[in-house]
């Protein structure tokens, strides 16, 4: 499994698409974020799986990229949502153009992504389009409870993972199930890899969160400290809450219940909080923890060990990512 010879076809396909069209101020943002680059993890796992499953990947091109430009689409509203400035090293589409640019060139790639399920024979088609809406609801409806979080003092470590899975697993977990209906792998087995995608799903925004604190400015390409400054319940925060002395606590939930501190100054604080009750190694226990059991659906698969390899090195790999 040769993960630079998928991300280097998939990247050829995307090349030959072309999205710039009239009107250039609907599409010029949609070429603009999808050239930014990223690491083009879901279009990988869609390939990864459907050669899993059959041996090729070559027709599980469109259903990649389909994941990839509703991703993107989720990164264009998602920066307008967070109020972001940075993405990927540059200006995010609001701040490069406005805010309605954002909202009608994000609705024009959700369309544009359902448009390559055109690409597949009816059965295949449904299938696809079935497990992509409802995988675009629950981003939805995790997005909105990462909002209603936001202004909310009472969150648990529990909703927060839920949260995090609707917002962020679940699309892992469906790039990878595509991957499998493309491949017209059996349902048990689409099922099986859906779930070690989902878990490892959960790992991977678990590090988002970690690298939003904790991440390099110079490499992160997003604004550190930006979670804290929008007041995020992460699990870095919940935890703290959890584990920190009384004075800790009070003084972190009096960080994210005012407005009269400079950001700067609330990012600092609340990172010394964090470090010194240990948040950063019990953040990449939960990562290991997840990842760890995500690599247990990968067992359940009627498939030898070996052939599995890649993906494991995939999940290894990702617990030591820095962007
Ligand atoms: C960012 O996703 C949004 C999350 C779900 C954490 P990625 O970290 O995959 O972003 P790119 O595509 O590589 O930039
Ligand atoms: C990502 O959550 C969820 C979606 C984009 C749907 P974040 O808000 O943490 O993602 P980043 O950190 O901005 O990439
Ligand atoms: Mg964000
Ligand atoms: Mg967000
Ligand atoms: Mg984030």
């Amino acid at each position: 499994m040769d993960l630079l010879q998928y991300q280097s076809d998939f990247l050829k396909y995307l090349a030959a698409q072309n999205f710039t069209r009239e009107p250039r101020n609907l599409y010029e943002p949609v070429d603009y974020i999808l050239q930014l680059g990223g690491k083009r993890l879901r279009p990988v796992l869609t390939l990864i799986a459907a050669d899993l499953f059959s041996g090729s990947y070559e027709n599980a091109l469109p259903a990649a990229l389909a994941v990839e430009v509703f991703h993107n689409f989720t990164l264009v509203h998602d920066d307008i949502m967070d109020d972001a400035p940075l993405r990927r090293g540059k200006e995010t589409v609001h701040e490069k153009w406005d805010i309605n640019t954002g909202i009608l060139s994000g609705d024009a790639m959700l369309i544009l992504a359902y448009q390559y399920f055109e690409n597949y024979e009816p059965v295949v088609f449904q299938k696809l389009a079935k497990l992509f809406s409802k995988t675009a609801l629950e981003v939805c409806d995790g997005q909105q409870l990462d909002v209603d979080f936001e202004t909310r003092n009472d969150v648990e470590i529990s909703e927060y993972i839920e949260m995090i899975r609707l917002k962020t697993s679940v699309l892992v977990g469906a790039a990878l199930k595509m991957g499998a209906i493309v491949a017209n792998a059996d349902e048990e087995a689409a099922a099986h890899i859906y779930n070690f995608g989902v878990d490892l799903g959960i790992a991977f925004q678990l590090q988002d969160d970690y690298l939003d604190t904790f991440g390099d400015p110079e490499s992160f390409g997003k604004q550190v400290g930006g979670d804290i400054i929008e007041n995020k319940k992460t699990y870095l925060y919940l935890k703290a809450l959890e584990v920190a002395s009384p004075a800790d606590s009070e003084a972190l939930l009096a960080l994210y219940n005012t407005d009269e501190v400079a950001k700067e100054t609330k990012v600092t604080e609340v990172k010394a909080i964090f470090e010194r009750n240990n948040i950063p190694a019990l953040t990449q226990q939960l990562i290991e923890d997840y990842t760890n059991k995500s690599f247990e659906h990968l067992t359940k698969l009627d498939l030898p060990a070996k052939a599995t390899d890649g993906l494991r090195a995939f999940g290894v790999q990702l617990m030591s990512r820095k962007v």
